[in-house]
């Protein structure tokens, strides 16, 4: 069907939707797709309660996009997007709105664990691979939000002061990355970019259109559009929700000759485009995977998410030890576990027990005390008391604590990054009766730790794990699965360390002042140190890295290298690549993560891993000539087992725009 076959007033509904999360189908006129959050697990609204509160229905929770991205697995990504493909085909639902996909700019922004990284290749790479199983699982996607919406402070009306540059390389990337995906929709954001409203930002549209290759439909955030018009002119193709306002000033502004039929056409076509893609996407899809196999996926994906900070030998758990668990983490509702907003999934299943998980498998019964609760602050609501005592009576003493939804959620940002104080202290009265005492941190986003981690011996980072992650992590703990999820993002000192420290300063601008200076870029190039690197993460077996061979071919450059484990115990090592550039002629980060692999090892097995760089990975965005360079000179390729443990190095040479192994 074409645009021209509906009437005028017809094509100004459909380009507006038909309610909250359906577009227009004039009553069995149209074929029409529904939509969901989003990404998580798939959230369909099923009823509205009075005070206002979206219920849905049960679904799988599978790992938040930031524990997905601590797998740093495009395996994981597309088992995700598969069994989220399978959610959605047996909820009918034929969008999902996902994935999130900013570059988290700031640790604090309250939605980083709908985000995957403060890197823009690893979130990009991650969320292609998640887009491209989602829809060839019969659902499409839509990728989120465009742009440079980084914080939720004041997210409506806040302006992203950016530089081109940066746009270019950190925040329009992952776009650009995913769209190679053909992602079926893209949503806009909240928030003005240099000052012009994200539903209306033609500049970024136009990027994405006529340079990214996006060729789908681009939809507001709900809510987002303030002037139907202006945003349809620039190029947002669907309003969602239906909002009446919005709609009758955009019929006055027909009338008064304002929106041309040119406009109003190509929104409509796209509209009607979107909708028979995502039909033509869906015939004859059934489920790929059973219940029971998108559970194992969840876990599965959690297990390689969940991240080892520290160990000093107490992990993992030996069958027989006596574990004394506190923290209500550890026995959590499934909001201590989970982001707030949009993309909070009412479970599927219950959630889990940690002492019981860990009784079962140590064969011993774990003591437990809740000892806080998330909303405890400052004074204890439990009785921390008897959690010392257990410590003291125990081998091992493991404290759950974290965030939750009443911390990290959509609308707000965390006021700290540091933990509640009910809750460190609650690891350091433990810890002071045990010297093995073990912290899970269950947390969207980074936490500052300064204030108790040497007083512990090892720490889990678990993310927000999944309906799933009870398992996963006990399992972890006690070895049947070897950690091997390394931080997509950096854990500062504390917060006075994060380059955008002034992103906070102004309620309607946030200057991005620190440029191209965001995560690790910062960290590395300045020398500044961190508690916990970008790409850091143990394992129960020790990595060795050999031997970095640099070929060159035709199109580039192969990159290889050797990895020994050198354990008896099976494990996975993630294997980053970066690219530092020597004496560039311009401001350029010291090294640039630019490929990666998950290299699973049986003990004492080695493994050649290759990769391919091309001349774009060696390019930066050149504002002066509006293009992106790969300026002559010499570079480093750094093979690493995170950002700041550089283990293997070779120098390259761009000569005459050609890279040459020889230097
Ligand atoms: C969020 C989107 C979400 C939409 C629909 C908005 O508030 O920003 O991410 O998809 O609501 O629930």
């Amino acid at each position: 069907m074409t645009a021209k076959e509906l009437t005028v007033e017809e094509k100004l509904r459909l380009i507006c939707g038909k309610d909250m999360w359906h577009t227009e189908d004039f009553g069995g006129k149209l074929p029409f797709v529904s939509m969901s959050d989003g990404p998580v697990g798939v959230r369909k609204v099923v009823s509205m309660r009075e005070d206002g509160w979206q219920v849905a229905a049960p679904s799988i929770a599978y790992p938040s996009i930031q524990t997905l991205a601590n797998t740093w697995s495009e395996d994981c990504a597309r088992e995700m997007g598969e069994s989220l493909a399978s959610d959605c085909l047996d909820a009918d639902v034929d969008i999902l709105l996902a994935p999130g996909m900013n570059v988290k700019r700031h640790p604090m922004n309250g939605r980083n664990f709908e985000y995957f990284s403060e890197d823009p290749y690893l979130a990009g790479t991650l969320a292609r691979s998640y887009v491209a199983s989602l829809q060839e699982g019969g659902v499409g996607a839509c990728i989120k939000h465009f742009c440079a919406n980084n914080l939720e402070y004041n997210r409506l009306h806040q302006s992203s002061e950016v530089d081109e540059r940066s746009l270019r390389e950190l925040y329009y990337k992952p776009f650009e990355i995913a769209s190679q995906a053909k992602p079926v929709s893209l949503m806009c954001s909240y928030n003005r970019v240099n000052g012009v409203y994200a539903s209306e930002y033609k500049k970024g549209f136009d990027v994405l259109r006529n340079e990214f290759g996006f060729d789908g439909a681009i939809i507001s955030d709900w809510g987002a559009v303030r002037d139907r018009t202006a945003a349809a002119k620039a190029g947002l193709d669907l309003e969602m929700p239906f909002t009446q306002a919005t709609y009758d000033r955009l019929v006055e502004d027909y009338k008064k000759g304002l929106l041309s039929d040119e406009t109003l056409d190509r929104c409509a076509q796209r509209v009607l485009d979107l909708v028979a893609r995502c039909k033509e996407m869906r015939k004859d899809k059934t489920p790929k995977k059973t219940k029971e196999e998108r559970l194992q996926a969840a876990r599965r994906i959690a297990a390689e998410g969940i991240v080892l900070l520290k160990n000093d030998g107490t992990l993992p758990l030996q069958r027989g030890t006596s574990v004394s668990v506190c923290g209500c983490y550890a026995v959590p509702t499934e909001g201590m576990v989970s982001g707030g907003g949009s993309a909070r999934v009412t479970w599927s299943g219950k959630t889990w027990n940690l002492p019981e998980l860990l009784s079962e498998r140590l064969g011993t019964k774990a003591k437990y005390e809740a000892a806080f609760m998330p909303r405890d602050i400052e004074s204890f609501s439990q009785d921390p008391a008897r959690a010392v005592e257990n410590a003291a009576a125990c081998e091992v003493n493991v404290v759950c604590v974290g965030t939750g939804d009443s911390i990290e959620y959509e609308s707000g940002d965390r006021a700290s990054l540091e933990l509640p104080e009910v809750q460190v202290r609650a690891i350091l009265e433990t810890a002071s009766e045990n010297p093995n005492t073990v912290v899970v941190l269950f947390a969207g986003s980074a936490v500052d730790v300064s204030a108790w981690e040497h007083a512990v011996s090892a720490i889990v980072y678990a993310g927000f794990p999944g309906e799933q992650g009870g398992a996963a992590l006990a399992d972890i703990l006690t070895g049947v699965v070897n950690p091997s999820g390394k931080l997509s993002e950096t854990f500062p000192m504390s917060e006075e360390d994060v380059p955008s420290v002034n992103a906070y300063r102004d309620a309607q601008v946030s200057l991005y002042e620190e440029g191209l200076n965001v995560g690790y870029r910062y960290f590395v190039t300045h020398g500044v140190p961190t508690k916990y690197p970008f790409g850091y993460g143990l394992s129960y077996s020790s990595f060795v890295y050999h031997n970095l061979v640099v070929t060159e071919e035709k199109d580039g450059l192969t990159i290889s290298y050797e990895l020994e484990n050198a354990s008896e115990r099976c494990g996975k090592e993630i294997s980053q690549i970066y690219v530092r550039p020597i004496a560039p002629r311009v401001y350029r980060p010291a090294w640039e993560l630019k490929g990666y692999a998950k290299t699973e090892l049986k003990a004492n097995e080695k493994k050649k891993v290759s990769a391919k760089l091309v001349l774009s990975d060696f390019a930066y965005y050149s504002v002066a000539e509006n293009r992106w360079k790969a300026d002559d000179g010499l570079y480093e390729i750094y093979v690493g087992a995170s950002s700041e443990d550089i283990r293997l190095t070779q120098k390259v040479r761009i000569k005459d725009g050609k890279l040459l192994a020889e230097i």
